[in-house]
């Protein structure tokens, strides 16, 4: 049997592009005693991919929803599904050996009834996992607060949206598209969002937030991040989750924070969401109720093919309208 696979053909530089990567075929190797051979239905492309490239030549790295088909693994019998760092690749021999970036082993999915298996790569795994914590963790919001969220159609973005809905907050979203930010009110239970790509960009932020911010949630960082610092309250709590807009190496431009930070007694604080590892299933079960409950909705942007994941992947960098939410390529 074969597989195929997307390697890192040639470094990043830049925006990414499909040069930069290459499908090549391997043989699938038979199972020793404590593997199992999962078969990918859905492959996950994230930004971090970008700012953690694997070595040029090795495989791309990242998440999976796979079926297992053959098993030498009583803990991954045949026909579950699991969630694996398997990378980009479309079967893969795997064990309980956890995978290199994220260092969990591979974790069987339970409980998803009607939702889509696809959820375990979006809202229901580490994305979502970084909203909750992330969110309740470091920005946390009290009743009656201002949150601003960059990044906000993504689904890191949307769901610590509606998890500040769920705490009573008002929620401002930061999107590059109309389109989108209509969405998160009709959608997504937003109370407003501001188009950073409009030239009155300020002045809309000052408008949207007549109470000033007290969370602010960055998923993007640069100028625009610049400009919510400039609104902090006092004693406001800002998460830094990502910095999407510097990724690709465009020149860092942002107005000097410090002076606002300071005025504003305003607490900074950076993360990576593993550092919940050790109560990683508490976001997972929390999310999984309130989407029962109806509290919280979920997006994806599902591509069809996998040879078509390069594509999905650079998509995160510059898609206009398109993206919202989980993007997700179905094998
Ligand atoms: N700290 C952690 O542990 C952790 C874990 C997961 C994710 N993250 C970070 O969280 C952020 C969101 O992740 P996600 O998975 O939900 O991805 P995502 O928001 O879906 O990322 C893609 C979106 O980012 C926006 N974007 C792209 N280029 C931009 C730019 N130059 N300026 C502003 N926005 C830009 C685009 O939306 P618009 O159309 O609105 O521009 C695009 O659709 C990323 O920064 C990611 O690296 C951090």
């Amino acid at each position: 049997m074969k597989s195929s696979v997307i390697i890192l053909h040639k470094k990043f530089e830049g925006f990414p592009t499909e040069s930069n990567f290459e499908l090549v075929q391997e043989d699938v190797p038979p199972l020793k005693d404590g593997e199992f051979l999962a078969q990918a239905e859905y492959v996950s492309v994230d930004p971090y991919m970008r700012v953690f490239p694997v070595e040029v030549g090795k495989p791309v790295g990242g998440d999976q929803v796979a079926k297992i088909i053959e098993s030498k693994n009583e803990k991954y019998p045949v026909g579950k599904y699991v969630v694996g760092e398997f990378g980009w690749r479309t079967h893969t021999v795997a064990s309980e050996t956890p995978g290199s970036f994220f260092n969990f082993p591979p974790r069987v999915l339970r409980g998803y009834g009607d939702l889509p298996k696809s959820l375990g790569l979006g809202i229901l795994g580490m994305p979502g996992n970084t909203a909750y914590f992330g969110f309740l963790r470091i920005c946390k919001p009290v009743e009656g607060n201002t949150v601003v969220v960059s990044g906000a159609a993504g689904c890191v973005g949307s769901t610590v949206g509606q998890i500040a809905k769920i705490m009573k907050c008002k929620v401002v979203g930061i999107t590059g598209s109309d389109i989108k930010g209509r969405r998160l009110i009709s959608e997504f239970n937003f109370d407003a969002y501001v188009n950073y790509k409009s030239p009155n960009f300020q002045h809309e932020l000052t408008e949207a937030t007549p109470d000033k911010v007290d969370c602010y949630f960055d998923n993007v960082g640069g100028e625009v991040s610049s400009a919510v610092l400039n609104r902090m309250n006092k004693f406001g709590r800002v998460a830094i989750c990502g910095a999407i807009s510097t990724y690709n190496n465009v020149p860092g431009k942002a107005s000097e924070v410090q002076t606002p930070v300071k005025i504003a007694h305003v607490r900074m604080e950076g993360f990576s969401v593993t550092r919940w590892r050790n109560q990683w299933d508490e976001g997972i079960q929390q999310n999984m109720e309130w989407i029962r409950q109806g509290n919280l909705k979920y997006a994806e942007c599902i591509s069809d093919g996998f040879e078509n994941t390069a594509k999905a992947f650079i998509d995160l960098f510059g898609a206009g309208d398109r993206n919202f939410g989980k993007v997700v390529v179905k094998v």
